[in-house]
């Protein structure tokens, strides 16, 4: 595995690369969550690259960029083993500069849900995912579905600026008691981890719920709050998988979300239907 600082060295050796490119995107603090894209990405390509960047600009004024965990020995051993090709490692003055274009996530799409309690972190989101992939230029890239709505903002601007590159969701990984594995859980005290349960329970029993036929946006909501008391939920949404509002469950077309504060750490979980 090569280590790259800059975005210029790395162009340079993927420009002569033969073979198919697949490419994660991370933030690093690596878990099986990470492990399993890396590993759909090695499965489906000849190279496989991931990045490690922590990326200010999705960072709002107040959260925890500084404090956002950085393991980069641990990751890079993670990497090793699983089998990546090249680590990229950029500073932050090699992707950003002064004055700079940046991009601007869809008024609606972009600025519901996690968008109303993190206005702009989308923004930040798609400037960055955009740099990357002018960089890697891969053919594949993997996204967890985890950041469902993340995901799906990314697939519109691919879509959208006719970006040569597929998005590849990749299911979410969770711990044997159901929690979404998430680099943000090491945040978590013992009595937090055990309250932050509610929220794959409360989604468990929307599932239920739905395996009833009890289809009914409305009546599930109210039962997934009862379960998630009394976590401070950002909000509890059923959407289609273009995040439309929905009134009623469509099957193999809806997406439950669930965004709530544990403590101080923010956490989101949703399950596609
Ligand atoms: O999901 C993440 O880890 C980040 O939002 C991403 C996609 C790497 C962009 O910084």
């Amino acid at each position: 595995m090569k280590i790259v600082h800059t975005p210029d060295e790395l162009k340079m050796l993927l420009k002569d690369a033969k073979g198919s490119v697949g490419f994660v995107p991370t933030m690093g603090a690596l878990h099986s969550g990470h492990q399993t894209l890396i590993s759909e990405a090695r499965k489906a390509n000849d190279i496989v690259v991931v990045s490690i960047f922590v990326n200010p600009t999705q960072f709002l004024e107040g959260e925890d960029l500084s404090s956002y965990p950085r393991r980069a020995d641990a990751d890079e051993k993670v990497c090793e083993l699983s089998g990546v090709d090249y680590l990229f490692y950029p500073e932050a003055s090699s992707i950003y500069g002064r004055d700079e274009v940046s991009l601007k996530a869809p008024d609606v799409r972009g600025y519901i849900l996690e968008g109303t309690s993190r206005p702009g972190h989308f923004d930040g989101v798609l400037t960055v995912v955009m740099k990357l992939l002018n960089i890697v230029r891969a053919d594949r890239a993997y996204f967890g579905q985890k950041d469902a709505q993340q995901l799906m903002l990314i697939q519109e601007m691919v879509r959208q600026l006719f970006m040569d590159v597929d998005i590849v969701p990749v299911q979410t990984v969770r711990e044997v008691d159901g929690l979404a594995l998430s680099s943000r859980n090491v945040y978590l005290s013992a009595p937090e981890r055990e309250e932050a349960l509610k929220i794959a329970r409360s989604l468990k029993r929307a599932g239920k719920l739905v395996m009833q036929d009890i289809l009914s946006v409305d009546r599930i909501k109210v039962e997934m709050l009862a379960v998630l008391e009394p976590l401070e939920v950002e909000h509890v949404a059923i959407v289609d998988r273009a995040f439309n509002p929905l009134e009623t469950i469509e099957i193999d077309n809806t997406i439950i979300l669930v965004e709530a504060m544990v403590g101080n750490t923010r956490l989101l979980d949703n399950i596609w239907i």
